[in-house]
């Protein structure tokens, strides 16, 4: 079963506690936090405080994704607040190496986010210094935008250059129960889904669906 991780972008932030215990009750496996600085991306949304207030509502690892510049410098907040999976663009970070081996040290899982336009090929240096791999199938900044197609093809490259490593394979950006199905069967083993989610009348019958895509189902 794939890795499903609700990102609270489109979730109601006035009933935030409620939504993140229900995707919890749901069976989501870890919460997406969307961090975006208004320089790396056009939009701002959330830091360290609020990522400390829902470490104290869920038990499950919070998969935090770091939208902005110089991420070095907020690697240790986050850790302090309680992410439990700290990602970092490859386009933000001059030294990524050391910021990989960085979030390692603090006890967190590390992962590498690649905008659209960014090759899988830009990893292989840093291939044994990652966790996870979060390819973004939109530009990131907002949530609700469509899949982009060329996703496809570059899941399916990190797969090949993966080999034997066990490094998950995280999609972000217009997922929902077919796009999901096919960034499965292209390699992939973390879904993040926000509008699919939320903006549902029933979130967690969503998160079900999503629980049960399999790579090896026959209808796609
Ligand atoms: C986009 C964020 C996503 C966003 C996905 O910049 O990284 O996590 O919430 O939203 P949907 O699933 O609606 O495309
Ligand atoms: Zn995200």
């Amino acid at each position: 079963m794939p890795i499903v991780a609700p990102s609270i972008l489109s979730a109601d932030f006035n009933n935030l506690e409620r939504d993140i215990r229900l995707a919890e009750k749901a069976g989501a496996d870890w919460i997406h936090v969307d961090v975006m600085d208004g320089h790396f991306v056009p939009n701002i949304t959330i830091g360290p405080v609020v990522v400390e207030h829902i470490r104290k509502i869920t038990q499950l690892p919070l998969d935090v994704h770091l939208m902005i510049e110089k991420p070095e410098r907020y690697i240790d907040a986050f850790r302090k607040a309680g992410a439990d999976i700290i990602s970092v663009h490859q386009e933000a970070c001059t030294h990524l190496q050391r910021t990989l081996q960085y979030i390692r040290e603090t006890g967190a899982k590390s992962g590498v986010v690649l905008n659209p336009a960014t090759s899988h090929q830009t990893l292989e240096y840093v291939i044994d210094d990652v966790d996870l791999i979060l390819v973004m199938s939109v530009n990131p900044g907002f949530g609700g935008q469509e899949f982009i197609e060329t996703s496809i093809q570059k899941i399916q490259a990190v797969r090949n250059m993966l080999a034997h490593r066990k490094v998950f394979i995280e999609v972000d950006g217009g997922i929902n129960d077919q796009t999901g199905l096919r960034v499965l069967k292209a390699g992939a083993n973390a879904l993040v889904a926000g509008s699919y989610v939320f903006s549902a009348q029933r979130p967690a019958d969503r998160i079900q669906t999503l629980k049960k895509l399999s790579a090896s189902s026959v209808t796609a």
